[in-house]
């Protein structure tokens, strides 16, 4: 049997905790499908859906069964349309269970789908898309928690005049 996964989420942009999340997916499951979604509600989005694909194309292109893809709508949805079987997610901390756990169970009653969770690897236990821009917008060093065209991307995007 083969087993599809998709690991969901806003990469805005991707870390070492996604990659992280991703690799493990892709030693785990027979294909993995990375899916971008295309609407992020979150207010502070910096990047658009194509800088977030590209520097995903980028960092998963050496993968053989992982695929990007993008969604709208309902994950459940997209899950249903292409067959997937398993949503992986990462779990940072016991900050992020109630929520996760919240989105397992609806997406469990609305799509008979089963998520299952990996414990993200200590050193990324504290990172967050979030965090690295605001480091990035203030002029940090991220290349702790980015690759290297992530860094390269955020310092462009704040060189631009995005820090306000
Ligand atoms: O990277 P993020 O922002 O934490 O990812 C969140 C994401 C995209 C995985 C989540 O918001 C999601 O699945 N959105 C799709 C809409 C949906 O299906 N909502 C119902 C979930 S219970």
């Amino acid at each position: 049997m083969t087993v599809r996964a998709v690991c969901p989420g806003s990469f805005d942009p991707v870390t070492h905790g996604h990659l992280d999340v991703i690799y493990r997916a892709a030693d785990t499951f027979d294909h993995v499908v990375v899916a971008c979604m295309r609407n992020v509600s979150k207010r502070n989005s910096l990047f658009d859906l194509d800088e977030r694909l590209a520097m995903l194309e980028e960092v998963t292109a050496h993968l053989p069964n992982v695929e990007l893809a993008v969604f709208k709508g309902l994950l459940v949805e997209f899950a249903r349309a292409r067959e997937i079987d398993v949503i992986v997610k990462g779990l940072r901390a016991v900050s992020d269970f109630e929520y996760e756990l919240q989105m397992a169970q609806m997406n469990r009653s609305i799509g008979q789908i089963e998520t299952m969770f990996l414990s993200a690897s200590p050193e990324h236990s504290f990172l967050s898309s979030s965090l690295v821009k605001e480091v990035a917008r203030f002029g940090g060093d991220v290349s702790d928690f980015v690759p290297p065209v992530v860094a390269k991307r955020l310092a462009d995007k704040y060189a631009e005049g995005e820090a306000g």
